[in-house]
């Protein structure tokens, strides 16, 4: 099963090319067709920039058509820790840039007549227990201290009684690959050009521009975003040693029964988030969660299954239609990253770290990204600071990171594998050990053996079966391979090494 938005097959029907190759020249070169990289080139080609996209897979194939949908300025219970950490100022900024991007997407939905199920909806996180009601209480005053009107709600439409929630008003919901498709519309309108399937290999500087390199082309540019759903580019910039990875969970069911209104989402660990969409008339909805640290893998029962279990103790009559992984990254300070890349590439443009709220925050960065380019002032610019030395105050999370890097770097490489291949069941994986070398073993339901080399092509760290998705996924920094070692999410760009046992 897929993802209920990827379900959508008219996106795929726009003006796309396929066949980049020799030079070509444009104003910015866009590489990734998520939210971030479309919102950017809509943006832009209105302005009359000429702007290319090069995607890898398909338009909103990775994060954009794996997400909830959901469009907020509530990020999880946030606004206490803003305070607590960069002050009242800074996190009332934060608020109002997000607020202001609800907004902007409404004025694009209305000024482009797009038909992406977009539906003002209030957003709630709730409590179950009497330590998340405190958090939530200690987040209402500190958004209440930020005049902004939230609200303490004690029932909701949930199928199970909370102890109370805080509540957004005039958030909202929408369909993301039906609002991409309108976005990319008014970029072939407005003469932007859109390569899928298109992998994008390196950046570098040549004189005022830059030089964008896919395997059979080369763009030449003065700008480039770097839109991609992590920043691929190693040095300068070393975003792999800010950001991680995480992988959650979402299922769309049909329910069988009339559901309230409202999104929701849990106060605490394991998160829980609802919301309805509509799908072939019916009135779904998609329960998610259960997320972990990419590459740390988790069985069936911990993931799916959990959801499985909720959705079936809650609505015991309903169908399962779709359900999916996504994969969101998160900076160590939970701030993203939006500006340039490095000080050494300055009119080369980032944005990430999204956490788990691009559909509304891709929107900031757009925004900040454009006046960057018309070298217009941004007053929300540096609550996202793209240079910032912060996260180091964070050196709790530094240190996992850096403990978790090593041992898949240099550790768990050198342990000896106990798996024998005769014990791999079939539709399972492992690594084994064939001569002293580490070789990774998926066997189908056919009995097919697909055999990988299981280092990340990213920066060489050993990858973990995935035996719920069927995936290869890299502890370090998240990079992920289907079972024949294609790669699928970044950092990593380049595919693994295939063996033929
Ligand atoms: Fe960095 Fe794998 S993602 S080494």
């Amino acid at each position: 099963m897929n993802s209920l938005w990827l379900s959508y097959e008219n996106i795929k029907n726009l003006d796309y090319k396929t066949d980049l190759k020799g030079s070509i020249n444009c104003d910015v070169t866009i590489i990734g067709g998520g939210i971030f990289g479309v919102t950017c080139a809509y943006y832009l080609s209105k302005l009359g920039y000429k702007t290319v996209i090069l995607e890898k897979f398909t338009i909103g194939s990775r994060t954009t058509g794996h997400t909830t949908g959901k469009i907020t300025s509530l990020h999880g219970l946030f606004y206490d820790y803003l305070i607590n950490s960069f002050g009242k100022k800074f996190a009332k900024d934060y608020l109002d840039v997000n607020e202001k991007a609800i907004e902007n997407i409404k004025n694009i939905i209305d000024e482009n007549n797009i038909n992406c199920d977009f539906k003002y909806q209030n957003n709630y996180i709730y409590a179950k227990s009497e330590e998340d009601l405190l958090k939530i209480k200690k987040e209402i005053n500190a958004v209440s201290s930020l005049d902004y009107n939230c609200e303490f709600v004690s029932k909701t439409s949930l199928p199970f009684d909370t102890l109370g929630s805080i509540c957004f008003k005039n958030q909202a919901q929408f369909h993301p690959l039906k609002y991409l498709e309108g976005l990319c519309k008014s970029i072939l309108e407005n003469l932007g050009e859109i390569y899928i399937n298109t992998t994008v290999t390196d950046v570098k500087n040549d004189g005022d521009n830059y030089i964008t390199f896919t395997p059979d082309a080369k763009i030449s540019s003065k700008y480039v975003i770097i839109a991609s759903h992590y920043p691929f580019i190693n040095f300068p910039g070393f975003y792999f040693t800010k950001l991680y990875q995480s992988t959650s969970y979402l299922i769309a069911i049909d329910p069988k029964k009339t559901l309230g209104n409202g999104m929701y989402i849990s106060a605490s660990e394991p998160y829980l988030s609802f919301r309805t969409a509509t799908y072939d008339n019916k009135e779904l909805l998609l329960i998610g969660g259960m997320g972990h640290k990419t590459g740390y893998t988790k069985s069936e029962n911990e993931t799916y299954g959990k959801l499985e279990e909720i959705a079936k103790k809650y609505y015991p009559d309903s169908d399962i239609l779709f359900r999916w992984d996504t994969n969101d990254c998160i900076s160590l300070d939970k701030l993203p990253y939006i500006g340039s890349y490095s000080s050494l590439m300055p009119n080369v443009f980032v944005g990430t770290g999204f956490k788990k709220w691009g559909m509304t925050l891709s929107n900031v960065a757009a925004n900040i990204i454009v006046d960057k380019i018309q070298e217009k002032e941004n007053k929300y610019e540096y609550l996202f600071n793209s240079h910032r030395l912060k996260p180091l105050k964070n050196i709790d999370e530094f240190k996992n990171m850096l403990v978790d890097s090593s041992n898949s770097l240099l550790f768990r490489k050198l342990e000896t594998s106990n798996l024998d291949f005769f014990e791999i069941p079939q539709n399972s994986g492992g690594i084994i050990e064939i001569n002293n070398e580490k070789v990774g073993v998926y066997k189908d339901n056919d009995g097919n053996i697909h055999a990988i080399k299981p280092i990340c092509t990213h920066l060489g760290c050993l990858l973990s079966w995935n035996d719920t998705d069927k995936t290869w996924d890299c502890p370090c920094h998240g990079s992920r391979y289907d079972f024949d070692g294609n790669n699928l999410y970044n950092p990593a760009f380049k595919d693994l090494e295939k063996y033929d046992l």
